[in-house]
């Protein structure tokens, strides 16, 4: 089979890496892709925003399946129109996509299916807002309804803060996501994600991580799309993860399918693992980045079949996926100035030493100039390493880091040291 799939950072690096030990595949394509992801597939300078020329695309190579990797694609409906044109698609549809798409819409659901999350208020107007506000302890969490790259979450400690996060939002801070806002309270506990594939009936566990959002070690400073992660995450028992299957998940999906607008696809789960049990802090509709970073290097067997199942709805008739024990973690290098703007242009060296220590070095914002390998992102790459323990896969990952030469880069030195410390009780 052929296999196209979208996307071109970290993620779709780890996806196509895995993708390619499939036997069952033939050809795999990426649109835009990356030099990495040019190792295991050809790339093509395919606008997925064009979306009567991916599904051209498809019917030209004889594509079997699309993995759409990134969000912005499936909001924007692109399932929707190759599951229209018959070519099997992973990743939901635009309806079922607004689990990620709109806060608003998350929090609507839970309260129907009776989801454990936050108690929550969803504002239109800046007065209506105020006078939600009231009803709510600090801190409050303030959050623009729409997609906001990650960063439309504020977490306000006094009134003042609270009053100019709706001020930022109402006066088009994000654009048209802060049209709408949702004030929620603050949950306090670990976080922890999980992973479900799911055809809109049948659904199945994918892995559990825990991703460091901040720049700065001791998870401090600026949020970012995520510094590093590991799985599993070990806080999220085998107990924890049941309930939040059973409490969360499997009834989300149910929800979704009595709404008419079943979903398909790859449902990532934010939680907060709080004193009464898991609550859902937000979906994603899409792999993580950089969790697949963790997930793929722990999936055992051929991870095609199971994309296949999801997006033919057969998940039932395929093997659940198995996960190694290992722990895999990942360290994300990053451009000098990320979240900020990154320098662009970096050499990037030494990839071959990095990887002949046994780690995995998954590219993100790289691009090729004269032959050499330069920044061309936030995000650069991915190393990954696995092992008995957390404190073995990052003594192996840093190995790896330690080999790479990008001194227009920076990566956090404390990936995972929240379990590491566990580990050593
Ligand atoms: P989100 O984009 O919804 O994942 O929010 C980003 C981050 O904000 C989360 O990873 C949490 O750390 C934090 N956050 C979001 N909602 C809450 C909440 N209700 N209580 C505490 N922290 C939250
Ligand atoms: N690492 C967080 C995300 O992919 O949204």
């Amino acid at each position: 089979m052929n296999v196209l799939l979208l996307g071109s950072g970290g993620r779709e690096h780890a996806l196509a890496w895995k993708l390619a030990q499939s036997p069952l595949l033939d050809r795999l394509h990426a649109a835009p892709g990356n030099p990495g992801i040019a190792d295991h597939a050809t790339c093509h300078a395919l606008d997925a925003t064009d979306h009567a020329a991916v599904v051209a695309f498809c019917a030209d190579q004889a594509i079997g399946l699309v993995v759409i990797g990134p969000e912005a694609p499936l909001v924007d409906g692109l399932g929707d129109t190759l599951r229209a044109a018959g070519i099997p698609v992973f990743g939901p549809s635009r309806a079922a996509a607004q689990l990620e798409g709109s806060k608003g819409f998350t929090k609507d659901l839970c309260a129907r299916a009776g989801i454990p999350t936050a108690g929550y208020v969803r504002c239109t107007d800046r007065a209506a807002a105020d006078a939600a506000l009231a009803g709510f302890a600090l801190p409050v969490v303030i959050k623009a309804d729409g997609l906001a790259a990650g960063k439309g979450v504020v977490i306000a400690t006094s009134a003042t803060e609270a009053a100019a996060a709706l001020d930022m939002m109402f006066d088009g801070g994000f654009g048209a996501a802060g049209a709408a806002v949702v004030i929620e309270a603050f949950l306090t506990g670990e976080e922890a994600s999980l992973f479900a594939l799911t055809d809109g009936v049948t659904t199945v566990a994918i892995g559990s991580a825990q991703d460091h959002k901040r720049v700065g070690e001791g998870d401090t400073g600026p949020n970012t799309g995520g510094m590093g992660a590991y799985s599993p995450a070990r806080v999220l028992t085998p107990a924890l993860e049941a309930r939040a299957m059973a409490e969360i998940i499997l009834p989300t999906v149910r929800a979704m399918a009595d709404a008419g607008t079943p979903y398909s696809g790859v449902l990532y789960a934010g939680l907060m693992l709080t004193e009464s049990g898991p609550q859902l802090i937000e979906y994603n509709a899409r792999f993580g980045d950089p969790e697949t970073q963790v997930l793929m290097p722990r999936i055992e067997g051929d991870l095609l079949p199971l994309l296949l199942a999801t997006a033919t709805g057969t998940l039932a008739d395929v093997h659940p996926p198995r996960l190694v024990d290992d722990v895999a973690l990942t360290v994300v290098l990053a451009a000098d100035g990320y979240p900020g703007v990154p320098a662009r242009g970096g050499a990037i060296t030494g990839l071959d030493v990095a990887a002949a220590t046994g780690a995995l070095i998954f590219q993100a914002g790289t691009a090729e100039a004269d032959g050499q390998l330069i920044a061309a992102g936030g995000r650069v790459l991915a190393v990954t390493a696995t092992g008995a323990s957390v404190t073995a896969a990052r003594a192996m990952a840093y190995a790896a880091v330690d080999a790479v030469g990008f001194s227009t880069g920076f990566c956090r030195r404390d990936i995972g040291w929240r379990e590491a410390a566990r580990e050593t009780g």
